[in-house]
């Protein structure tokens, strides 16, 4: 039975939330998953990089998800609305993170369906992600019909210095409006 709720959170729902993101990031980062960040990196490195978030989600160019059972964060994900002038229908799919402990029960899932819907709801037709080569997270993409864009090899790290392929994928969620003058 699902026991969990998917929340966006304001600014504020954010900073009440800290502790716990950055408790998921951490738990990511030291299982090894290519999020953006190497070891050695602790509670302070995680809180700062959600705390650097905060002024996109006051202002709404983020949006910021979390699942949450019985007050404990979870997973996250995030959605980068903000683009430039001649990218009005894109956003950008970030930070999907499911603690360890949570995993496989379907919150990953639960957080990339309100991230689309609210993608949706923002007048977004298009969505990009990009996320380390081989991992987990490429089953998930795929069952949710994202496609395959290609690979990037070496573009990025794991948490332990080795280096790691990136594979970009986008998804349409809506029609694509015309904005000709
Ligand atoms: C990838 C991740 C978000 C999945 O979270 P989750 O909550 O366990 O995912 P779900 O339970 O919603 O899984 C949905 C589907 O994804 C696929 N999937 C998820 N984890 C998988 C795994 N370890 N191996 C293979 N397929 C997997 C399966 O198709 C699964 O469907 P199924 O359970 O019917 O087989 C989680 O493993 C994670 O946080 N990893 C570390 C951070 C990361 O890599 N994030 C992606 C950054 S782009």
């Amino acid at each position: 039975m699902v026991s969990y709720q998917i929340e966006l959170l304001d600014e504020a729902g954010a900073q009440e939330a800290l502790e716990g993101l950055a408790s998921v990031l951490c738990d990511c980062v030291e299982g090894g998953a290519s999020v953006g960040f190497v070891l050695p990196f602790g509670m302070e490195d995680a809180r700062s990089f959600f705390r650097d978030g905060f002024p996109a989600v006051r202002s709404g160019g983020t949006l910021l998800y979390v699942a949450r059972q019985a007050g404990q964060i979870l997973g996250t994900v995030q959605v980068g609305l903000r683009q430039f002038p001649n990218q009005p229908h894109r956003a950008d799919l970030k930070k999907l993170l499911v603690h360890r402990d949570a995993r496989g029960k379907g919150v990953a899932s639960a957080l990339m369906a309100a991230a689309e819907a609210g993608a949706v709801a923002a007048g977004k037709s298009l969505l990009v992600l990009d996320t380390a080569t081989g991992s987990p997270a490429e089953a998930l993409y795929r069952k949710l019909g994202w496609e395959i864009t290609g690979v990037v090899p070496n573009y990025a790290l794991y948490p332990d210095g080795s280096y790691c392929g990136t594979t970009i994928y986008y998804k349409q969620i809506a029609a694509f409006p015309s904005y000709q003058k």
